[in-house]
């Protein structure tokens, strides 16, 4: 049993393999939270001393000795306009004027198997048990049901919160956190995860201040800017060592996730649907799901929290069949043409493309209506008869017929005003009655908030599917919400939209990937714009970034992979010098680069040259051969503070076989040796270098350096504690990729 309740200290307590929370009821019915870390079967009240806390009221009938504050003590999930001055976790008002809400145990349940969440993506195991508190506020009539979904294997705890009205009056919902999680003594480091469109996912480590700390997004998808992410650690928690909490949304719209370090030195956070644009009128009767929050402990430092939610992601979110399949390598038009294309051209694209070894051809923007630039035509998703005269079926059985799958982008959460959707439904874009609407990327948004607009969506897209044999889907997303308002809610009920706007894009995506189980679908959203756990269910891959510079994309992947697994990161091989930045590197490195991801190709293979083109051919059949390797290893960041390089690893399930990659950032003269300790090894086993490539590690010419070390085979005690030194190299971005493998007569039985 992982959850577990003791009616004598009336305490629940929730058990993972190397995992404990627990929470008491407490005086009066107020759940307490008493313990989040190693795994502990002992009780932990005993740590929460009452205390008389100048201005910290106490509840009216507790008032003797002022000791039980619920502004002192932690909390499982905090009320709001009480005693409790630290953030809140739901704010509401009655049309009678109550506000705020005070909250009380009433019951629990222990089940088996895994809550589901109505509307929203959630997590699935058969192996996985629910506890679910009740908990009411008597003057509003709200019953509020913690769910919590405990993953025992997988070291993961999910929460989501399910409110019902069981009162007589509208409830009007103004935040509604889906976790509250109080962390009693510090201090604790918050690393979060921010950048801009083009680098996105740019960890950040700061220590918690006084005071409250946010990371949110109110752009209506979760953001480049801030990812709804945030780990919590020790101060000296290294990748391999110290205690840290990861507390993950699994939401794709505005998000918040707030930090308060109080006067207590206590630590609460709480995080959840962003707050700045909702609200949701409730009616008697009526419930309501937050999105779901994966919350993970490790005492073993960030390399093993990343890697229980990477397997986590992979095994009980996404349940796409693609998730546990090597992903193929395939070639997106869009650096290669942009607009600019015919039949013609992308045919010679596509040939080009099948002769050095690709799997699938994806044609990315300007395909349809009359879109010859950003200008136009997003919503008539129906072929461009300038460019492809014969239709969309003739080019597929085209490409098919070369041996190639098709794969085809849209964007079908938009509408440009020069459209033929927009001039028969005007109202179907969100815009506020009597003010323009902002304009992004000349674009305007589909209100999916409305059913019949997000069906419609779901038809066009599945008649797309069904008359045409289109193997994967690039789904873009290339603005932020603005101008939230929907002719179809009354004025009371325009707080909804973004959410509900949600709402309607996960409907359609469940249908949609339901329907067509067999298509491979990669979420976009002007690159990593929407990269979080709540597309993941149904995307087993994500384009990473509109950056497909290498030496800028390690950053991203770096950062990415603190929560996210390294083959949901859609990553290309592109033109050098690169498009978007103008930065020249090595053709080797880009490949090296990509492969910490998806790996493809972005690019016109009729520019390279013959010696670039044979490589391609060399990088694929070595993709091909890691594949399996990089679907489902385990990922150690091997980059130390400062270095000039950026390295990484993965090591097999098995422990068997390693493939390691580093990539130098900056190039000096005379440079100290480059030295890495591997992870992750069989430390009694003999590894083999199976297999090595450098790009620009040539040594240095006239010299006697060597590009490679002497010794081949090395114990894994040697490879993990005396680490392995790279050769001298020179030249711009360099990198290098070693394959170890277990030697078939070594001993690997630990
Ligand atoms: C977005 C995507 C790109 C490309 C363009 C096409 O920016 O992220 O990869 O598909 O749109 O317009």
């Amino acid at each position: 049993m992982s959850i577990v309740f003791d009616q004598k200290s009336s305490t629940l307590s929730l058990h993972t393999r190397n995992s404990s929370y627990q929470m008491q009821i407490g005086p009066l019915g107020y759940l307490l939270h008493t313990y989040y870390g190693r795994r502990c079967e002992d009780f932990f009240d005993y740590l929460h001393l009452p205390r008389d806390c100048g201005f910290s009221p106490n509840p009216y009938t507790l008032r003797e000795g002022r000791g039980f504050s619920l502004d002192t003590l932690p909390q499982e999930y905090s009320g709001s306009n009480g005693a409790d001055f630290r953030l809140s976790s739901l704010e509401l008002r009655t049309d009678s004027g109550v506000v705020g809400a005070d909250l009380h145990y009433v019951s629990h349940r222990i089940l088996q198997g895994k809550y589901r969440l109505s509307g929203l993506p959630s997590s699935f195991g058969d192996m996985a048990e629910t506890l679910s508190v009740t908990l009411a506020d008597a003057a509003s009539g709200l019953e509020v049901e913690l769910l919590y979904g405990v993953f025992e294997e997988r070291d993961i705890i999910t929460r989501a919160v399910r409110l019902h009205n069981c009162g007589t009056q509208t409830v009007c919902l103004e935040k509604v956190a889906s976790v509250c999680l109080d962390l009693p003594f510090g201090p604790w480091d918050r690393i979060h995860f921010h950048g801009r469109h083009t680098m996105e996912r740019q960890p950040e480590r700061v220590p918690v201040a006084n005071g409250i700390q946010t990371v949110s997004s109110a752009r209506g998808a979760s953001s480049h800017q801030h990812n709804p992410f945030v780990i919590l650690c020790e101060p000296d928690a290294t990748e391999d060592h110290g205690e840290c909490c990861g507390v993950m949304l699994c939401y794709s719209g505005d998000h918040q996730t707030d930090v308060e370090l109080d006067q207590t030195g206590s630590v609460r956070l709480t995080a959840g649907i962003g707050e700045r644009h909702f609200s949701w009128r409730l009616n008697p009767g009526e419930s309501f799901d937050t999105p779901e929050a994966f919350l993970c402990f490790s005492s073993e430092g960030l390399t093993v929290l990343s890697q229980r939610y990477h397997r986590f992601i992979l095994q009980n979110l996404c349940r796409s069949e693609w998730i546990a399949w090597p992903r193929p390598v395939l070639l997106n038009s869009w650096e290669a043409n942009y607009f600019s294309f015919d039949e013609d051209a992308l045919l010679r694209l596509a040939r080009e493309a099948k002769d050095l070894g690709v799997e699938f051809f994806v044609l990315d923007d300007g395909w349809f209506g009359h879109r010859d630039d950003d200008l136009s035509s997003l919503g008539d998703w129906y072929v461009n008869p300038g460019k492809l005269p014969h239709g969309l079926s003739a080019l597929i059985d085209r490409v098919n017929d070369l041996g190639l799958k098709f794969g085809l982008w849209v964007e079908p959460e938009m509408i440009s005003e020069d459209s033929d959707l927009y001039r028969a439904h005007p109202d179907w874009a969100l815009s506020v009655p009597g003010r323009q609407p902002a304009i992004s990327r000349d674009q305007l948004v589909l209100d999916l908030s409305r059913p019949e607009v997000a069906d419609w969506v779901y038809e066009t897209l599945s008649t797309l599917l069904r008359e045409n044999n289109i193997e994967y889907i690039k789904w873009d997303m290339n603005r932020s919400l603005s101008d939230l308002y929907s002719s179809s809610l009354p004025p009371d009920r325009q707080g909804e939209v973004a959410h509900r706007y949600v709402l309607g894009l996960y409907s359609v995506l469940d249908r949609i990937t339901a329907a067509y189980p067999d298509v491979l679908f990669e979420g976009c959203a002007g690159g990593g714009g929407r990269f979080d756990a709540g597309m993941l269910a149904y995307c087993p891959q994500i384009w990473c970034s509109d950056n497909t510079d290498p030496i800028a994309r390690l950053q991203i992947h770096q950062g990415s992979s603190y929560g996210y697994p390294p083959c949901t990161m859609g990553a290309h091989v592109s033109a050098s010098p690169n498009h978007q930045t103008g930065r020249s590197t090595p053709f080797g490195t880009r490949a090296v680069v990509a492969m910490a991801g998806t790996f493809g190709y972005e690019l016109d293979p009729a520019a390279l040259s013959p010696e670039e083109r044979a490589e391609i051919r060399k990088q694929i059949a070595l993709f091909h051969s890691c594949s399996d390797l990089l679907l489902t290893g385990d990922y150690y960041r091997l980059t130390k503070e400062g270095a000039p390089y950026t390295a990484w690893q993965t090591v097999s399930q098995d422990r068997r076989r390693t493939l390691v990659s580093l990539v130098l950032k900056t190039t000096e003269g005379n440079p100290k040796p480059l030295h890495l300790r591997f992870k992750g090894l069989i430390a009694e086993g003999r590894y083999r270098l199976a297999w090595q490539r450098n790009y620009g590690f040539a040594g240095l010419p006239g010299t006697a350096e060597s590009s490679e070390s002497t010794a081949h085979e090395f114990s894994g005690a040697a490879l993990m504690y005396g680490g392995y030194t790279f050769p001298r190299i020179h030249g711009d971005y360099p990198s290098v990729q070693l394959c170890f493998e277990l030697l078939q007569d070594s001993s690997a039985d630990s």
